[in-house]
């Protein structure tokens, strides 16, 4: 079958063995059946790029549910199933005015993908709220849980990225959100203007949710409408001594600080600078309003996007001398 539409970038490429999983119990099952070959685990397909047909077997993850495991005065444990659409979960927790995930709103992906890559936006990351996460092994088909220390989070990294990689699926996650006295955050970006834009003094969680939707609208293409995998590569952390000496050549280089020795700087502005932004290659490109996107406009082959992630990647550390390395999952 194809997979075009199970992954956000619209890459045409075929599977031999495709299976859609519902439940645990299946996913073990198959596990079991298929133990000697190799397998593909499929999410929302909203972090990788496909250059060829898919060999292994395909196994698409769609157990669903959600629900309230615990709760205080204050707070809520929310347990959450890999096929869940992450946006969709996140407007649930505001609707029962759980709070904590707002600022994570419109992330394309599921909520199985969520601890893999440590999702991040706007001054928040998952792993600000995640107390443990479920996996199966597999190898083994057991279940595992691991808590928020074992998923050895840092910047768009966990575990299941590292020492863990194609060794276990997760199956579901459980945060801890607050109930009321949100903590809100809006010292990131643009929300605190776009709150103002929309009139707002004293915000609430749905207004924060509603004010990043809006930027994120403003900057970054649907992939329903464009297809694309958000950033394609991470804000590379450089030291302060090679950031300064940057700066002679470069005075408007932004950076956010991260620690003592070190500075993030946004790889979007290596990549406008280095002249990718809306760079159009026929029918697939940079994006015109984020130049950390590459976009498919219909019909390019994963390959394509690849060569010029490449080519991006060496300009800019000619022009720089900046490493800067992909977020996205490239599968080739
Ligand atoms: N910039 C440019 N040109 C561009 C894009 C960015 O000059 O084309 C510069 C500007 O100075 C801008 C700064 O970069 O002020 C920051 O841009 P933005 O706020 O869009 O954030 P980002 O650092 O480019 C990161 C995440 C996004 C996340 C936003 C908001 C990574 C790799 N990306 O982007 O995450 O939404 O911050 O928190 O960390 C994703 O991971 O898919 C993603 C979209």
């Amino acid at each position: 079958i194809s997979l075009k539409p199970f992954n956000t970038f619209g890459i045409d490429v075929k599977a031999k063995k495709f299976v859609t999983i519902s439940s645990v119990a299946e996913l073990q099952a198959v596990l079991k059946t298929f133990k000697n070959e190799k397998k593909l685990i499929l999410g929302g397909g909203s972090n990788m790029l496909l250059t060829k047909d898919i060999e292994s077997l395909v196994i698409h993850l769609d157990i669903k549910g959600t629900a309230v495991l615990e709760e205080d005065a204050s707070h809520v444990l929310v347990k959450a199933y890999a096929g869940e659409n992450w946006h969709e979960f996140v407007l649930w927790c505001i609707a029962h005015d759980f709070g904590g995930v707002e600022n994570l709103s419109l992330i394309p992906g599921k909520v199985g993908a969520v601890p893999i890559q440590n999702i991040g936006a706007y001054g928040v990351e998952i792993k600000d709220v995640l107390i443990s996460c479920e996996a199966i092994n597999i190898e083994t088909g057991n279940i595992k849980s691991f808590s928020n220390n074992d998923c050895n989070f840092s910047y768009r990294e966990s575990v299941f990225k590292q020492d863990l990689k194609n060794k276990y699926v997760v199956i579901s996650v459980t945060l801890k959100l607050t109930k009321n006295k949100h903590n809100i955050k809006i010292g990131y970006g643009a929300i605190a203007s776009q709150l103002e834009t929309n009139g707002i003094t004293t915000p609430g969680i749905k207004d924060v949710s509603e004010a990043v939707i809006s930027i994120r609208q403003s900057k970054l293409p649907d992939p329903k409408d464009i297809g694309n995998s958000g950033s394609f590569f991470k804000n590379p952390i450089i030291s302060i001594s090679k950031y300064q000496a940057l700066l002679n050549n470069f005075p408007t280089m932004p950076n956010y600080p991260v620690s003592n020795e070190g500075v993030k700087v946004p790889a979007g502005w290596l990549i406008e600078h280095a002249g990718f932004k809306g760079k159009t290659m026929g029918n697939y490109g940079v994006h015109k309003n984020q130049a950390l996107v590459l976009v498919n406009y219909g019909g390019a082959k994963g390959e394509d996007i690849f060569n010029l992630a490449k080519l991006i990647q060496l300009t800019v550390k000619r022009l720089f001398d900046i490493e800067i390395e992909m977020e996205v999952n490239v599968l080739n």
